[in-house]
């Protein structure tokens, strides 16, 4: 049975993390170590540029450079100069393989372009999710090997465009892993295998839920314009994050398709608001959602995510099958009930790292692994529920792709920008 974290109710996900990762890294399953060099630049150094330097970009640039040997941080790219420079002194600590020179640490709107245009070959995404889509493309007509950070879209048209790319990146060969770290998380492959091969018999109802107390703000700063102030406080616009259905809960969605077999669900509806983070530093997106996703075999999701301070934390996955059940809660437990009851004791390997243990094995392999499409059916199953909560609609998941709408603002840059309006059901809003 799953149960609640009452013990910790403002836990960030920050904390989340850490103590999930706090635990001894084992080795990779795949150590990408020994795989003869046999990919495009004709060697095997992995050339790491990122963009988006951040917390989860400065993390993954920690967990690609201890994921394999021969890997070098080489380009780095963030529209602030300041976020830059503290995850360069935070990287300090790698010596050599994180030394990059002035001239490869680009600021600003083009940072994207000038590392991709560096000699790199492989890319890490860590920007906020608005940029994904526009950066994804440039990185991938420009032949590179990405590793993306979830979400990969925030609205219909970023995952038409996605989808072009998954195949432009398939046609090309290139590796595109996403930081759905759960699909390589040992833990998570043993247990999802159990319930392929039947251990659960078939499934028949699912319950996926990321519900924790707040997240940080950043207090606006008087020489901050409108766009600057949003941008650093992106989790709480829908155009930078998707809302955090999208940006967090997609996790778990990405659990629930895994077991239903990659499949996506027909259609969702549900309800949603926002009681606990009303004032303005919070934006305009919803505090919680709670959904009903059915799929075409007439299974259904119960999806529920929040983000309200001070209430209990909860972020698992429980799946009932015709024969048991099973149920997840990332780095706490990992079990089937039933007649086939097993629990996972295995030892812990870092998914975070093991996601580019992976991704690099497979560039040498010249096997190359591509989940963009399998990240972009989760992203957009999370944006139907966002648009289904807002509008109070049911959301046919075809339908909503078969007229792509954007919420990108028209001009990227500094100056002002309005904060939209908190969605209300029934008033005909949509994306
Ligand atoms: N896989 C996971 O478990 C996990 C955990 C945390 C965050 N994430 C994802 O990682 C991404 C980044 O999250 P974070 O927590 O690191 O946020 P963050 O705010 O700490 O970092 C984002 C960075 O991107 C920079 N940036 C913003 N706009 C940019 C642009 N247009 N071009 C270049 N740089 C830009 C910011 O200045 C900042 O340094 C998000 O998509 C988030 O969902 C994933």
């Amino acid at each position: 049975m799953i149960t609640h974290d009452q013990t910790n109710p403002g836990s960030s996900r920050r904390d989340f993390i850490k103590t999930s990762t706090a635990v001894v890294v084992g080795s990779g399953l795949a150590s990408g170590l020994g795989f003869p060099g046999a990919y495009a630049a004709g060697t095997d150094e992995i050339r790491v540029g990122v963009i988006g330097c951040g917390g989860r970009g400065t993390g993954a640039i920690d967990n690609v450079l201890s994921s394999a040997t021969g890997v070098r941080l080489v380009a780095v790219g963030d529209l602030f100069k300041d976020r830059l420079q503290d995850s360069m002194k935070n990287l300090a600590k790698h010596g050599e393989k994180a030394a990059v020179p002035a001239d490869r640490q680009f600021v600003g709107w083009d940072a994207y372009q000038k590392v991709i245009a560096s000699d790199v070959n492989y890319i890490i995404l860590a920007t906020p999710p608005a940029f994904r889509p526009m950066y994804l493309k440039a990185a991938i007509e420009a032949g590179k090997n990405v590793f993306t950070e979830k979400p990969v879209a925030v609205d219909s048209a970023g995952i038409k465009q996605v989808y072009e790319l998954a195949d432009l990146s398939k046609s090309k060969g290139l590796a595109v892993v996403a930081g759905t770290q759960r699909r390589h998380h040992a833990a998570y492959l043993e247990t999802l295998k159990r319930v392929k091969d039947g251990a659960i018999g078939d499934v028949v109802a699912l319950r996926v839920f990321w519900n924790q107390g707040g997240l940080w703000t950043k207090p606006r700063q008087p020489e901050w314009t409108d766009m600057e102030w949003q941008l650093r406080n992106w989790l709480y616009f829908t155009w930078l994050s998707g809302d955090h259905i999208v940006e967090q809960h997609v996790h778990n969605l990405d659990v629930g398709r895994w077991a239903m077999g990659d499949k996506l669900p027909v259609r969702v509806f549900g309800v949603g608001g926002r009681q606990a983070r009303t004032a303005p530093e919070y934006g305009h997106i919803f505090d919680h959602f709670g959904l009903d996703y059915e799929f075409d075999n007439g299974v259904h999701m119960l999806s529920m995510c929040r983000q309200q301070p001070g209430t209990p934390g909860l972020v698992a996955e429980a799946l009932q099958g015709t024969k048991g059940s099973c149920d997840t809660q990332d780095g706490r437990r990992y079990e089937i009930n039933g007649p086939s009851a097993w629990k996972w004791s295995g030892e812990y390997t870092n998914p975070y790292q093991q996601e580019h243990t992976d991704l690099i094995a497979s560039i040498r392999a010249g096997k190359p692994l591509n989940e963009l499409r399998q990240v972009a059916d989760s992203t957009l199953c999370a944006i139907a529920g966002r648009e289904a909560a807002y509008t109070g609609k049911v959301i046919s998941l075809e339908q909503f792709m078969a007229a792509p709408e954007s919420i990108m603002p028209g001009k990227l840059e500094f100056g002002p920008i309005a904060v939209p309006a908190v969605p209300v059901p029934g008033n005909g809003q949509t994306m």
